[in-house]
C-alpha cells in the first residue's frame, strides 16, 4: 500500500514536469486528485485495514495529497504567468474606458437642490400620472374654466391602462392626466406634512404641444413652496433673488411683473438680467435685457384650504421654474428638443 502511494506520487510528479497547458494540468488534477482520482481511490480503500495501518497509511496519503495539490497549484500559477507574458504587450497604449456624465438638466437640478437643502427645504417627488383633482381642481382650476386652456394636457384613455386604479370623477369618468406642471405636489405636500412647510419638487411634466425650439411635450420643472405664519411677498422676492445669483452670478437682478395663475394671489412672473448682455439687450433676451424664467405668487387661500391648512393662520409663497428653460438659457442651447433627443453629439458637449 505504502509503495503504491509513493509510486503514484512519482508518476504524478513525472507527468507534471512535462505539462505545458492549463487544460492538461486540469485533467491531471482530475486523474489523480479528483473525486474519482487514483489517490482518492486509495484513501477510500483504507476501510479494510487494521486500525494502526489505517492511521499510518491515512496520514501518508493525506500528506501526499496535500503535497501534490500544492505542486499542482504552483504549476498552474507558472502557466498563468507565462500565458500573461505571452499575450500582454505592456508597452501598448491602454484602452480608453468611456465614462458617462450628468445630463445638463440634472446638473442644474442638483445645483438647485443643494441650494434649497442648505436653506432647510425638503426635496419631494410626486406622480407623473396625476389625478385631475391634484393637477387642476385642487389648484383652483375648475372643470370647464377657461384657465384650463393655459396648459395643453394629455388626458389618458382608461382603455389604454388595464386594471387601472386611477381616480374617477362624479360621473364615473376616469380622470387621470399626465401632469402638466409640478404644482400638484403643492397640495399633496400640504396634506402630508401640514404647516409650516418648506419644500421643492423637481420633476418631469408633459404638455400636448406642437413642438418647436422653445416647446417640447416633455419638460422639467422645479416647484418651490414655503408656508409659515406671516410669510409675505418680500420673502418670495428675496428667495428668488438668491436663486438668480446662484444661477447667473452675483450681479443678476430680478424683475417681477403681475401675471395670472389661478393658484396664487397675487401672481407674478420672474425675470432675471440677461446673463449674455448683462441687461444691455441682445438676441437671446430679444433686446429687452431680461429673461423670463419662472412663475410665482402667494398661495391662494383656496389652495391652502384644499391642502388642509388654515389660511387665517398661515400664508405661503410658491414658485415654478422651467428647468429645461433654465438649462437652455444657461448653456445657450437654441433648441429645447435636443435635451430629450438622446443624441450623443449634443450630450457629449457638456
Ligand atoms: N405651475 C406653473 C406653470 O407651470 C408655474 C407656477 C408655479 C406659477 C407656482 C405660480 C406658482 O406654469
Amino acid at each position: 500500500m505504502q509503495n503504491k502511494i509513493i509510486k503514484l506520487k512519482e508518476e504524478f510528479l513525472d507527468k507534471l514536469e512535462n505539462i505545458g497547458s492549463e487544460d492538461d494540468l486540469k485533467s491531471l488534477e482530475v486523474e489523480y486528485l479528483g473525486r474519482k482520482g487514483k489517490l482518492t481511490q486509495i484513501l477510500r480503500g483504507l476501510s479494510g485495514l487494521s486500525l494502526e495501518d489505517k492511521k499510518k497509511i491515512g496520514k501518508l496519503s493525506n500528506d501526499v495529497k496535500r503535497e501534490l495539490e500544492d505542486k499542482n497549484k504552483e504549476a498552474m500559477e507558472k502557466i498563468m504567468q507565462n500565458s500573461l507574458n505571452d499575450f500582454v504587450d505592456v508597452t501598448l497604449p491602454g484602452k480608453k474606458i468611456t465614462k458617462g456624465h450628468i445630463h445638463p438638466i440634472t446638473r442644474i437640478q442638483n445645483e438647485l437642490e443643494d441650494l434649497f437643502i442648505a436653506m432647510g427645504f425638503m426635496v419631494l417627488d410626486g406622480p407623473e400620472l396625476e389625478s385631475d383633482f391634484y393637477c387642476f381642481e385642487a389648484l383652483n382650476i375648475l372643470k370647464n374654466h377657461p384657465a384650463r386652456d393655459m396648459q395643453d394636457t394629455f388626458y389618458i384613455d382608461p382603455a389604454s391602462i388595464k386594471n387601472s386604479k386611477g381616480s374617477f370623477d362624479k360621473n364615473g369618468e376616469y380622470d387621470m392626466v399626465m401632469r402638466t406642471h409640478t404644482s400638484p405636489v403643492q397640495v399633496r405636500a400640504m396634506q402630508k406634512y401640514g404647516a409650516p412647510l418648506r419644500a421643492i419638487v423637481p420633476g418631469r411634466c408633459f404638455r400636448n404641444e406642437a413642438t418647436d425650439v422653445r416647446h417640447e411635450h416633455t419638460l422639467y420643472q422645479i416647484e418651490g413652496l414655503m408656508i409659515d405664519r406671516d410669510i409675505n411677498f418680500s420673502h418670495l422676492k428675496a428667495m428668488l433673488e438668491i436663486v438668480g445669483k446662484k444661477l447667473y452670478g452675483e450681479d443678476t437682478r430680478l424683475r417681477m411683473r403681475p401675471k395670472f395663475y389661478p393658484f396664487v394671489e397675487p401672481g407674478s412672473n420672474g425675470e432675471y438680467t440677461c446673463f449674455i448682455c448683462r441687461g444691455r439687450g441682445c438676441k437671446l433676451c430679444k433686446y429687452s435685457g431680461w429673461l423670463e424664467i419662472l412663475g410665482c405668487g402667494m398661495i391662494h387661500p383656496n389652495v391652502l384650504r384644499n391642502g388642509g391648512i388654515d389660511p387665517e393662520k398661515y400664508s405661503g409663497f410658491a414658485f415654478g421654474f422651467g428647468l429645461s428653460r433654465l438649462a437652455q438659457l444657461k448653456y445657450g442651447i437654441d433648441d429645447t428638443r435636443l435635451f430629450m433627443s438622446g443624441d450623443m453629439r449634443f450630450l457629449e458637449q457638456f
